[in-house]
């Protein structure tokens, strides 16, 4: 098992198959029997395929011209070729069909397997003309084929893959991880590309942890194999919109089953296959250590180095960053921000709290200049909003759907506010405690409600719902009337309305207080996580797409820890 990374069954059967021995499964019910008949066949069917096209790949003339030269031209040594059992069907109608009849293999299997169809009663190779990838399940049986067109042509599709049968199921496949899984589980890493093609150029250079997702969205079985070796996945992706995109979907799905994961962009339009080709397996190394490394600090590392002991250099350099941590707390969370703060502190070897104070300045900076920005923005005449403006705009049309939210909370700290939370703390301690970040908070009237109950509060008064009634500011009490549910004018049976709907709730008061808070917090992080999806898309330039990938997964991460934290189940979306 350890050896071949085999499961306990899979390793069994190993052994039984090497030495001859009959393994009998017991209470298999005959249905069961004769799938497992069928995905017998196929197996066999497949090896057979296999070696029939590999031969003509290797000797036969049409094969060694066309296929052969090919895969030399593409750079693919013998070895790789060998190797990966590549090969090559016959451009002639039914080569490999003649072959499999003349062998006995039944009709039905051959239909099946998808190497043959069947027309009129005759029978067609699949895959005429094609190079034949054969795709190796975890054990190195060929579970199917992809067939690749030698010369793209844009009326047939370049890749034919086997159909989904008794063996072949895609969703469960990952091309290479027969050939990768010791590699993988030695260097507890799991590259992951997308094509055959990579897969096997990888290899070629020396490059053995990789598998292929086969061009379509990973799914959690395939993740489910790649946690056996390691729990560190990292997404090779070009920077196409497709490519970005499925490296999104990877990543989050990844993250849901619990593995580490890091995005790392293939630079200049390039695929892993044609970079490894060009700049060589160290290059490769070389793109992969350095991009997988957090975005932010990665920069401060290398400036550090560069600064040397340069001290003017580096007080400059601590700017930078306090400057760089203050942009990016606008679209992640104040946890990112305290972390961030925390590790570049300890790089710069300077105070923790000198490092905070520094980036709260900057960040009232940014404030201060966006809103005069905002009030001197003239946005008919301009027929192109600067990014910053149209930033702005977007942050506030999806923060306003978290106003009910906001209101929700404002509600339970007047109502429960007085409550015990536990044997220390009032329900607000905790609430204000919870607090420190004004920027949950949008609506600048309910801030402001929030403040006054703390001055309050931190006077010893005891604020309810009713002080704010009676307070000057007539917005504030008409606000406060509308978030408790008030009659406008306070008549005498709001109270015993009131008194029996507090009394309902009374048990549950904890509950919807710690609620409210959680589902603030998760509002507000998945329309962080949609605009840093939009920014994504939009960005061109492959230093911002990898910040912003980064972002998604702190966001991630922050979503699924309060989620945890709140007992909540993860619903699919
Ligand atoms: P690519 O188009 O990147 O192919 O598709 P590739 O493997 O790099 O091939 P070369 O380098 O152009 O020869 C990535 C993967 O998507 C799947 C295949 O698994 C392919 O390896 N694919 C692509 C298909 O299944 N069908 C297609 O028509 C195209
Ligand atoms: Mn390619």
């Amino acid at each position: 098992m350890e050896h071949e990374k085999y499961s306990y069954v899979e390793a069994l059967k190993w052994l039984a198959n090497k030495y001859n021995v009959t393994i009998e499964e017991t209470e298999s019910t005959p249905e069961a029997r004769m799938q497992q008949q069928t995905a017998d066949s196929l197996y066999i069917l497949n090896g057979f395929a296999q070696q029939f096209f590999t031969g003509i790949l290797l000797q036969d003339e049409e094969g060694q011209d066309i296929g052969l030269s090919y895969l030399k031209e593409r750079g693919f040594g013998d070895d790789i070729i060998r190797k990966f059992q590549l090969g090559y069907n016959p451009s002639a109608a039914d080569a490999f069909a003649v072959e499999a009849l003349a062998a006995q293999y039944s009709p039905d299997i051959l239909q099946k397997s998808g190497l043959v169809v069947w027309r009129d009663g005759k029978a067609f190779d699949n895959y005429r003309g094609r190079i034949i990838f054969p795709i190796q399940n975890q054990t190195g049986k060929i579970a199917g084929f992809g067939a690749r067109i030698i010369r793209n042509n844009d009326r047939a599709p370049k890749y034919i893959n086997t159909p989904e049968n008794e063996i072949y199921v895609k969703s469960k496949i990952l091309y290479g991880s027969y050939f990768a899984r010791q590699a993988i589980d030695k260097q507890d890493e799991c590259l992951l590309v997308e094509g055959y093609t990579d897969v096997i150029s990888l290899h070629q250079a020396g490059i053995e942890n990789v598998v292929a997702s086969g061009g379509t969205s990973l799914t959690p079985d395939q993740l489910r194999l790649i946690r056996k070796y390691t729990s560190n996945l990292t997404i090779l992706y070009d920077g196409d919109a497709a490519g970005i995109k499925a490296a999104l979907r990877g990543m989050d799905l990844a993250f849901e089953e619990s593995l580490q994961v890091k995005p790392v962009l293939i630079p200049d339009q390039e695929d892993p296959d044609s970079y490894v080709r060009k700049k060589g397996a160290a290059a490769f190394r070389n793109l992969i250590s350095e991009n997988k490394k957090d975005f932010i600090l990665f920069q401060l590392e290398t400036s550090l180095a560069a600064a040397g002991t340069d001290s003017n250099k580096k007080a400059q350099l601590v700017n930078q960053i306090a400057e760089t941590i203050s942009r990016i707390n606008k679209v992640e969370d104040f946890t990112r921000r305290q972390d961030y703060i925390r590790r570049s502190a300890e790089l710069l070897k300077i105070d923790e709290t000198g490092l905070h104070v520094l980036v709260n300045k900057f960040l009232r900076e940014h404030i201060s200049k966006s809103e005069s920005r905002a009030a001197t923005a003239n946005r008919k005449t301009s027929d192109e909003p600067s990014s910053a403006t149209q930033f702005d705009d977007e942050l506030n049309d999806l923060l306003n759907q978290d106003e009910q939210q906001e209101r929700a909370i404002v509600r339970s700290l007047l109502e429960f506010g007085l409550k015990s939370w536990d044997e220390e703390k009032r329900v607000a301690d905790y609430m204000l405690q919870e607090f420190t970040d004004e920027d949950m908070i949008d609506n600048k009237n309910l801030i402001n409600i929030l403040h006054i109950y703390k001055t309050w509060y931190q006077q010893g008064l005891e604020p309810t719902a009713r002080n704010f009634l009676y307070q000057e500011d007539q917005q504030l009490s008409t606000l406060v009337v509308s978030i408790m549910d008030f009659p406008y004018e306070v008549s005498e049976n709001w109270r015993t309305f009131y008194e029996g709907k507090i009394h309902t709730r009374e048990d549950l008061y904890k509950e919807e207080v710690k609620s409210t808070l959680t589902y603030l917090k998760l509002r507000k992080i998945r329309r962080l996580i949609e605009m840093n999806q939009k920014d994504l898309e939009r960005s061109q330039n492959q230093d911002d797409q990898l910040m912003f990938m980064q972002t998604h997964l702190h966001l991630k991460q922050m979503e699924r820890e309060l989620l945890e934290a709140s007992g909540t189940v993860i619903v699919k979306i």
